[in-house]
C-alpha cells in the first residue's frame, strides 16, 4: 500500500477526469492504496494544496469535461523558481511515496526531470493537440477532432449558401494533428500546418483555380501554429505574451487569412477560430476508454516500480515508455495522412 500524488497540469483536456477516476477506482480497489490529489498542477505541490480522493470523491465524474482538480501552467523549473526542492518538500508534507502528474509535454518535462532527481512519478500524457512523442494517441486528441468536424460541417452550409471562402482555425501549436484530421473529415479544400509553411500567393491561386472549374465557396483549416513561407508576415497584430513555461501565445493567424484572401482573390471570405471550445465539455467514447486504460495502466506501474515511465498507446496496446522517450521531441504530422487529405483539395 502507498499513498499516491496525483496532479493535472497544463491546458485542460476532456478525457482528464476519466483518468483520475480510474487511478483511484483500481488504486483503491485492486492496490490498496491511498491518493490525494494536488489542486491547479504544480501550484497545488508548491502551495501544499489538494484534497484526498476516494472511490466516493471520484464518482461521476467519467463523462465530465475540465479536471476535478483544476489545472495551472506553473512551472517550478522557471528562473527562480523552486525547482526540485520545492516539489520534493510539498511531495514529503503530504507523504506522498509516488506522483501521478497527467499532462502534456511542460507537465511531463517537469516529471523526468524529479525522475532525474530520483524522485518516483508516473506520467500520463494528455493534450488534444497529439503532439506527444512516444505514444501513438494522447487522449482528448479525438473529442476536440470531432468539435473541430462538427463546426467544418456547420461552416461548410453556410459557406455554401453564400458563395464564400471560410477559414477555420484550429488548435495545434507544434503540429498539425488536429486540421489534418478534422480538414480530412470535414471535407477541407485547404489544410496548413506547422509542419509545412505555406505560400500565401499558392493558397490564393489553389482557390482561384477551384473556384474557375465552378465551385464558388470553399474551405481552408488552418492549424493556430501555421507559419506563411519566408517574406510573407502574417503574424502582426496576432496575440502576443508567454506562458510560464515560454511558449508564445497563439491564435489569430485566421484574422490575417481571412484578410489577405478576400483581398487577393476578390473572394468574399470569412473566418472562425474555435479556441477553447476544442478543450471543452464532455470527452467522447473513445476519450473515456483510452483514459481509462491510461490511468488502470498508471496506478498499475506506480505499483509496480516501474517509475520514471509514461504509459503510451502502441497500436491498440497501452505501455510504459521511458518519459525521456516522450520528451524528446513533440510527434509532427504523419506525412502521409496529410497527402492523403491532399487529394482531396480542389
Ligand atoms: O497545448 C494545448 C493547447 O491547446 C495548444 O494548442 C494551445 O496553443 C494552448 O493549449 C492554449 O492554451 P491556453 O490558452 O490555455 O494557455
Amino acid at each position: 500500500m502507498a499513498r499516491i500524488g496525483i496532479l493535472t497540469g497544463g491546458g485542460d483536456c476532456p478525457g482528464l477526469n476519466a483518468v483520475i477516476r480510474a487511478i483511484v477506482r483500481k488504486g483503491v480497489g485492486v492496490h490498496g492504496h491511498e491518493f490525494f490529489g494536488f489542486t491547479y498542477g504544480w501550484a497545488g505541490v508548491l502551495g501544499n494544496e489538494g484534497v484526498e480522493l476516494t472511490t466516493e470523491s471520484t464518482r461521476g465524474i467519467l463523462h465530465r469535461g475540465g479536471t476535478i482538480l483544476g489545472t495551472s501552467r506553473t512551472n517550478p523549473f522557471k528562473e527562480d523558481g523552486p525547482g526540485v526542492d520545492g516539489v520534493r518538500a510539498g511531495l514529503e508534507a503530504r507523504g506522498i511515496d509516488v506522483l501521478i502528474p497527467i499532462g502534456g509535454e511542460d507537465t511531463l518535462g517537469v516529471a523526468g526531470k524529479l525522475a532525474e532527481a530520483g524522485i518516483p512519478v508516473v506520467g500520463v500524457p494528455k493534450t488534444i493537440d497529439n503532439d506527444l512523442a512516444g505514444t501513438d494517441f494522447t487522449f482528448g486528441f479525438q473529442t476536440a477532432v470531432q468539435i473541430a468536424t462538427d463546426a467544418i460541417d456547420r461552416l461548410h452550409t453556410t459557406a455554401e449558401s453564400h458563395n464564400r471562402v471560410i477559414v477555420v482555425e484550429v488548435m495545434g501549436r507544434h503540429a498539425g494533428w488536429i486540421a489534418a484530421y478534422s480538414g480530412l473529415a470535414g471535407g477541407a479544400d485547404a489544410i496548413l500546418v506547422p509542419e509545412r509553411p505555406f505560400d500565401i500567393d499558392e493558397v490564393c491561386s489553389h482557390l482561384r483555380r477551384r473556384h474557375d472549374s465552378g465551385r464558388r465557396f470553399s474551405i481552408v483549416v488552418v492549424s493556430e501554429g501555421a507559419t506563411p513561407r519566408d517574406g510573407h508576415d502574417l503574424s502582426a497584430g496576432l496575440s502576443q505574451g508567454t506562458d510560464a513555461f515560454g511558449h508564445a501565445r497563439l491564435g489569430g493567424i485566421a484574422v490575417a487569412l481571412e484578410r489577405e484572401i478576400e483581398e487577393r482573390t476578390g473572394f468574399e471570405t470569412r473566418m472562425t477560430i474555435l479556441g477553447h471550445v476544442q478543450r471543452g465539455g464532455t470527452p467522447n467514447a473513445y476519450d473515456r476508454v483510452l483514459g481509462t486504460r491510461f490511468g488502470v495502466a498508471a496506478v498499475d506501474a506506480a505499483t509496480n516500480g516501474d517509475h520514471g515511465k509514461m504509459v503510451a498507446l502502441r497500436g491498440t496496446e497501452v505501455v510504459t515508455v521511458p518519459l525521456s522517450e516522450a520528451l524528446a521531441e513533440p510527434k509532427l504530422l504523419d506525412p502521409e495522412l496529410y497527402e492523403t487529405a491532399e487529394v482531396f483539395f480542389g
